[in-house]
């Protein structure tokens, strides 16, 4: 497989700028020199200057975990694109579904911030998960492919290599009720095909699965063939948890 293993951590609303220090540092120290697996980190605004510091020199990446689409304006409380690059920053987490849930943004909203994000070369993170009724009512693919077709239009083939998608059932994150790997397996299998269907070389693209990995769980996910890395909520918030998971055993 070409596809190189990604696992991404997102920190939410956690931490202060030292707790960030100590974490992208000792993250730094255990896993910054890997080349065979990329290593994302997204630690909250306050915190994105402080980890880009302490990763520095190493293959480590920070994510932002949102940005407004518009580059500038009186959009009060909002940062933009123009705003991460300036910082140093490449990737943006866009589309988490507590971005969708609690703060109410819909996938045209979503697919704004991704081309924006692609616009200013900026790796987009798009994430899609279906709500435990929504899979309970047997509509999980149609919600997901929903999702992804939603987020990606526009998005041009070129464009590809800057797109990370992100299937993170909602009944799963922060739960501690893992996917099984055959439940993650098939949909990921779907968004790929999905993402075929809308003209992307949806082969290339890295699809990572979220909601409540952790260093005992993850060594089954990335056994299949679909889940190309993980993005992990709470199990990025300590540094020997976050290190076994980066280390993961196929
Ligand atoms: P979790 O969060 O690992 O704490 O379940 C995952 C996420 O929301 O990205």
């Amino acid at each position: 497989m070409a596809r190189k293993p990604i696992l991404a951590g997102n920190w939410k609303m956690h931490g202060s700028v030292a707790d960030a220090k100590a974490l992208a540092s000792g993250l730094a120290a255990n896993v910054g020199k890997r080349d065979d697996r990329g290593v994302i980190l997204g630690p909250p605004f306050t915190a994105l200057a402080t980890t880009l510091e302490a990763v520095r020199g190493t293959n480590i990446v920070v994510a932002a975990q949102n940005m407004h689409f518009e580059e500038k304006g009186a959009f009060t409380g909002e940062i933009s694109p123009t705003m991460l690059q300036d910082l140093g920053i490449t990737h943006v987490i866009l589309g988490h579904s507590e971005r969708r849930e609690v703060f109410g943004e819909t996938d045209e909203l979503i697919n704004k911030k991704v081309g924006s994000a692609l616009a200013h070369d900026l790796t987009a993170i798009l994430c899609v998960g279906e709500t435990l009724e929504q899979r309970d009512a047997g509509d999980t693919i149609k919600v997901i492919k929903g999702q992804v077709e939603a987020g990606l239009t526009g998005v041009t083939a070129a464009q590809a290599s800057k797109i990370i998608l992100a299937y993170e059932p909602v009944w799963a994150i922060g739960t501690g009720r893992v996917a099984t790997p055959e439940q993650a397996q098939e949909v990921h299998a779907e968004i790929r095909a999905c993402a075929n269907g809308l003209g992307l070389p949806g082969d290339d693209i890295a699809i990572l699965y979220g909601g409540s990995v952790k260093p005992d769980n993850v060594d089954g996910l990335m056994t299949c063939p679909d889940i190309d890395g993980a993005l992990v909520g709470g199990a990025s918030l300590k540094v020997e948890d976050f290190t076994r998971i980066v280390e993961f055993q196929e």
